[in-house]
């Protein structure tokens, strides 16, 4: 069948950092509260920066992570059969951010251009279906995926609890098939409400969570992912690169690294720096493990992510 295979990587992020001391000037919160529970330290948010208003936003940024992962793999443009941009957030109901990116980026008019909504595992759940997309292609054609979100315009602002979580951001892969390399994936989906946007496309809508809950759901989830993946590659954890998971709570990954007994260094995280950044969290990491010079050619790794929906996904990708 083959495995998926990372060809280029980019990222894109607002400019300006909010930090746990700026939520603290106008909420009952602290620095000392929210880096305890989360590891947070600081977010990046649209708009804050007067000369950007406006220009910042998940399009935006959606666009300027999509050129920076086709410049770095270096393919000509008319290769790309498939572009995805996972969001909850998107600019517009319609036309899909995706549709927008191909234009911007001035893909083929034969490129699938679509938007994919699985919140926070929306980057996994788009790799796995481009990975079956691209087997239906012939050699040496791509896919483009996407992860944008903008998450400051659906957060209440007002809630601690939730508001102090999230940034905005967005990475983006460029893909293909690697007849040479294993292949493994797991999507899984189970209806609850426990996280929630309500309320349709109306522009009031507000995020809601039951923190404890989600908490112990993406424990889980993130194991059996795990273990579902090792039984389908065959390549265990002791001999996988990476270990990539959504970057969410610094003590939910903490959590994996001791059930797991894997070292630390396998675990890469940047939440300090970014919050959660849903979609986009697992391709933003992937782009600073390479400028870091930690995701190296030849390397493999697992990629898992869980979010709202209930949704939870892991795939195998190679580098
Ligand atoms: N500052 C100070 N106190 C706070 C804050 C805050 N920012 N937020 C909550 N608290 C208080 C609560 O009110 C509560 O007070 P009480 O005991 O007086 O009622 C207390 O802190 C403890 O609250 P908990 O919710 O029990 O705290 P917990 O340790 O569970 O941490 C957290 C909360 C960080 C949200 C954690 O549960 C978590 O990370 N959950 C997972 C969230 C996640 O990963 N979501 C990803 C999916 S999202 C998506 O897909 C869009």
């Amino acid at each position: 069948m083959g495995g998926l295979s990372i060809v280029g990587l980019g990222k894109a992020l607002p400019i300006k950092t909010f930090s746990n001391d700026d939520f603290s000037e106008f909420l009952d919160t602290s620095d000392e509260w929210i880096s305890t529970r989360t590891g947070i330290k600081e977010r990046r948010l649209c708009n804050l920066e007067d000369r950007y208003k406006g220009e910042e936003d998940q399009l935006g940024l959606a666009v300027a992570a999509a050129r920076e992962a086709l410049e770095d793999s270096e393919i000509d443009l008319n290769k790309i059969d498939i572009c995805i941009v996972a969001t909850a957030t998107p600019k517009n109901a319609f036309p899909a951010t995706a549709c927008m990116v191909a234009k911007e980026l001035g893909l083929s008019e034969n490129c699938m251009s679509f938007d994919l909504s699985a919140a926070c595992s929306g980057f996994i759940y788009s790799l796995n279906v481009a990975h079956d997309m691209l087997l239906t292609k012939g050699k040496d054609r791509y896919a483009l995926v996407v992860g944008a979100e903008e998450f400051s315009k659906i957060l209440d602002f007002k809630d601690r609890s939730t508001c102090v979580l999230f940034g905005d951001g967005a990475g983006a892969a460029v893909v293909k098939i690697d007849e040479t390399k294993a292949y493994a994936s797991a999507s899984h989906t189970r209806g609850d409400d426990i996280c929630l946007i309500s309320g349709g496309v109306a522009s009031t809508r507000k995020l809601s969570m039951e923190g404890n809950t989600v908490y112990r759901f993406a424990i889980g989830a993130i194991e059996q992912l795990l273990k579902e993946l090792v039984e389908e590659s065959k390549i265990s954890l002791e001999e996988i690169g990476h270990i990539v998971c959504h970057q969410a709570n610094k003590r939910i990954i903490n959590h994996v690294i001791r059930s797991t007994k894997q070292p630390e260094e396998k675990f890469f995280m940047n939440l300090e720096h970014y919050g959660n950044t849903s979609a986009a969290s697992v391709p933003i990491a992937l782009k600073e493990m390479q400028e870091k010079g930690k995701l190296k050619t030849g390397d493999d790794a697992y990629l898992v992510g869980f979010g709202a929906g209930l949704t939870w996904g892991g795939i195998l990708v190679n580098y």
